[in-house]
């Protein structure tokens, strides 16, 4: 049995919204895809289709050859979902919670104790397996969630924003995680709003308004960007971006921080024309440079498309 996502003409609406619209995927067993988009996109709505706990207009979807909704109890038995907003038992202990979810899944009990020895080590829980999981860091609170749901060995994972809010290396800690579950050969389906997370998936699907704008692994990403990229770096960027928009040449501008993102096609014109309309204002431009695009600025830009800007 491969265990696989295959995802053919999925549809579902409410009311006059299209929470997934037409969407085709597949995911090849052990691979990781990453479902990206913005809020609304779409991204819980086609998780939750997958599970089994909602149900679609139309459109098929397998999971290891099991069909959704119809086989859903075989399904069951070997995937882990982790909700987008994660509940463990905060007033029990992290030994606790996992037998808690052992009972719940029907582990067997040689299994349950190899099962829980190993994701203890694997999470690095091990030394607050006494505390309870209300005192846990937001960090930790993932891990043991997801350790919850690796308890009965699932051999597709479907993770809704895994690791929102948690901070950088805890984050990095939880994927170093999904990365030893790949090798292991399990299939992850993960939702993310950060980019830098794209780049550890095999495929990238970037999800918008229910559609797919496009499905690659994320080293192809930046090729798709169609413009050059100058960073403009200054103080009053909002200030900044509203004089360069208008100036002749300029496609696009983005604020990230302290600085601008401007896309365009004649970079060397841009940037003359940019020191001239800043040079009597109270803006300051510290440096302009040429840059590479990054999975963001090719999102952005093609969500800008997608609007019809
Ligand atoms: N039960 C519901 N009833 C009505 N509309 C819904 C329902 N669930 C989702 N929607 C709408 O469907 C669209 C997709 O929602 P969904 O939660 O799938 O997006 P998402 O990509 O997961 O967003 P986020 O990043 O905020 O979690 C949104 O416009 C949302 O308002
Ligand atoms: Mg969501």
């Amino acid at each position: 049995m491969a265990y696989d996502i295959d995802i053919k003409d999925l549809q579902k609406s409410y009311g006059d919204i299209k929470a997934v619209d037409h969407i085709d995927l597949h995911v090849p067993e052990g691979e990781i895809m990453g479902l990206i988009g913005p809020d609304g996109a779409g991204k819980t709505t086609t998780i939750r289709i997958l599970c089994g706990l909602i149900k679609a207009d139309h459109g098929e979807c397998r999971m290891a050859n099991f069909d959704i909704p119809g086989q859903i109890r075989d399904i069951r038995r070997i995937i882990g979902y982790m909700p987008q907003r994660f509940s463990l038992y905060p007033d029990l202990t992290v030994g606790e919670n996992l037998s808690f979810f052992a009972d719940l899944y029907r582990v067997k009990k040689e299994e349950r104790k190899k099962n829980t020895e190993r994701l203890l080590q694997f999470s690095r829980l091990k030394p607050f397996i006494k505390r309870r999981a209300a005192a846990l860091s937001g960090g930790m609170k993932q891990k043991l969630a997801l350790s919850c749901m690796l308890i009965h060995t699932p051999k597709i994972l479907l993770l809704d924003e895994p690791t929102f809010g948690v901070d950088p290396v805890s984050r990095q800690e939880f994927w170093d995680i999904l990365l030893d579950l790949k090798r292991e050969g399990v299939t992850l389906f993960v939702t993310t709003p950060y980019m830098d997370e794209a780049a550890l998936c095999d495929q990238v699907a970037f999800m918008h308004k229910g559609q797919l704008l496009t499905v690659r692994p994320p080293q192809e990403i930046p090729e798709l960007f169609e413009y050059q990229l100058l960073k403009v770096y200054c103080n009053r960027p909002v200030q900044a971006a509203r004089e360069i928009q208008n100036l002749p040449k300029v496609e696009s501008v983005q604020i990230f921080g302290d600085r601008l993102h401007v896309n365009t096609h004649d970079p060397e014109s841009v940037k003359e024309a940019v020191h001239t309309a800043l040079q009597n204002t109270e803006i300051e431009v510290k440096k302009i440079e040429l840059a590479r695009a990054s999975i963001e600025d090719v999102f952005v830009d093609l969500m800008r498309e997608d609007r019809g800007e």
